[in-house]
């Protein structure tokens, strides 16, 4: 059983045999966040860019619990400087394999700049593959990409994409990636968090399931879906 919980925002915890990872965690700050990030515990934490609600509480939770993070070098490497000890470095297009599975970062595309005006690297999304073939393609902020094509190949269980606009795709825009990933269920998530990215969950849904043959799951805040 694989249980995907949404913390508000595009932070998520993935719970997988006994396993958890902690994406984009952002609680600090965060006005959509109904836990603080003292409520986690994961064993991984996968970070996908640098901005600030992305990388956010990623220091602290690692250097609190031990977990691994999981990013691009750069981002690493500035955590490493700020004393985060257990790191794995990927880039774009490249993956490793872990006790849960596998993680390949994909492209994104976006910026990556980190909250002290370190260079981040460039941004990313992962696609997750666990151990009994599960899997899940975390978009990460990004526009639409055609690349996003390549991923019909891989017949993912659940696409977590974000659907906010203004810093990232909009409802149509994220319909046409579902439209490309065809994953069997999509996720919306980096909305209503602040008045900028404002978003109808329930249009991006009726469209999804009226244009596709995806299903789609609006969870609330601290809500979970289970496969
Ligand atoms: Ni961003
Ligand atoms: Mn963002």
């Amino acid at each position: 059983m694989t249980r995907i919980v949404w913390h508000g925002h595009l932070t998520f915890s993935i719970h997988h045999n006994g396993v958890t990872l902690l994406i984009d965690p952002f609680f600090d700050g965060n006005p959509a966040a109904k836990i603080s990030k003292d409520d986690v515990k994961p064993d991984f934490i996968l970070v996908s860019h640098g901005h600030g609600d992305h990388v956010g509480d990623a220091e602290y939770i690692a250097k609190k619990t031990g977990a691994t993070v999981i990013s691009n070098f750069e981002i690493v490497t500035w955590l490493q400087g700020k004393g985060v000890e257990k790191a794995h470095p990927l880039h774009i297009g490249g993956g490793a394999n872990f006790p849960f599975g596998r993680v390949k970062m994909t492209i994104a595309h976006h910026g990556s700049g980190l909250p002290d005006g370190s260079y981040g690297g460039n941004p990313g999304g992962f696609l997750i593959t666990f151990d009994d073939g599960k899997k899940v393609y975390f978009a990460g902020d990004t526009a639409l990409t055609y690349d996003m094509t390549l991923l019909a190949d891989e017949n993912v269980d659940v696409a977590i994409l974000p659907i906010g606009d203004n810093f990232t795709m909009g409802i149509d825009d994220a319909v046409k990636a579902v439209k490309f990933i065809k994953p069997k269920v999509v996720i919306p998530a980096h909305y209503n968090t602040w008045p900028l990215i404002e978003a109808d969950p329930n249009e991006f849904k009726r469209r999804v399931e009226s244009e596709t043959d995806t299903k789609c799951v609006v969870l609330d805040v601290e809500g979970t879906y289970e496969f």
